[in-house]
């Protein structure tokens, strides 16, 4: 049996008020690991404040150790202030900082270096589902990241399913979609004759709401969410939680 786990990603959004009050609300509910991504100068706080409540984590890290590497921000930093995890891949770095399959494998080596737990993003566009290659993209953006990593590796974090069409859309997958998605990412990892395809955890992101998270979290191979808007408000985001306990 799979824990739940619901991660808020505020992307570039926050205060320190937030932060205070998210730290202080939430916290790791019976069956679901809660946590909460707030931008990477917001860490800290959010951790010192949480201890012992939900985890937090990174939106991202660099490719390497401390250095000179002006403006980036390593993964042992990332442990040192109290992050337990990081998101790899968002599409919008993908997209936005034209990270290549290739540097997110990078990173995804760098986080483990680091013993965080990684959440790897994968998702394919609106063009690319139409041309019928939604799964093709998503087992090449895997097999990529993986080659620096053992599938067992991401035991210790998750998959994030987000196709980039449902991203800040509100054109959700529906839960058929997905869950064949899903589906298919844990086949793949059985394929590749990982030994923990069975245990990993798949989340699923894309306009996530408290109103269709349910009907989501019901499939079988969906395990809980990655939440960009509707993790913004305190009480959305706590009824998202609800609907996986
Ligand atoms: P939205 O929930 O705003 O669609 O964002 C999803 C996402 O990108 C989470 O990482």
């Amino acid at each position: 049996m799979r824990k739940a786990l619901i991660a808020a990603n505020w992307k570039c959004h926050g205060s320190l008020k937030m932060v205070d009050e998210f730290a202080n609300a939430l916290s790791h509910e019976p069956g679901v690991d809660v946590v909460v991504f707030p931008p990477a100068v917001f860490l800290a706080q959010y951790a010192s404040r949480a201890s012992h409540k939900a985890d937090c984590g990174a939106q991202d890290i660099g490719t390497a150790e401390t250095g000179a590497r002006a403006g980036e921000v390593a993964g042992e930093m990332v442990s040192e202030v109290g992050g337990k995890w990081v998101i790899l891949g968002h599409s919008e770095r993908r997209s936005e900082q034209q990270e290549s399959d290739a540097l997110i494998a990078e990173k995804l080596a760098a986080a483990l270096r680091a013993e965080l737990r990684p959440i790897l993003c994968v998702g394919e566009t609106q063009q690319q589902r139409e041309a019928g290659q939604a799964m093709v993209v998503v087992e090449r953006q895997l097999q990529s990241a993986l080659e620096q990593a053992a599938g067992s590796q991401l035991a210790t974090g998750a998959i994030a399913y987000e196709p980039v069409w449902a991203i800040g859309t509100g054109l959700t997958a529906t839960p058929q979609q997905a869950q064949e998605m899903h589906q298919g990412i844990r086949s793949w990892l059985y394929r590749k004759g990982d030994q923990t395809a069975q245990s990993v955890r798949i989340i699923y992101g894309g306009s996530v709401k408290a109103e269709n998270a349910a009907a989501l979290f019901q499939q079988p191979d969906i395990d809980g969410a990655l939440v960009g808007g509707a993790s913004l408000q305190l009480d959305t985001f706590t009824r998202i939680i609800g609907a996986a306990g």
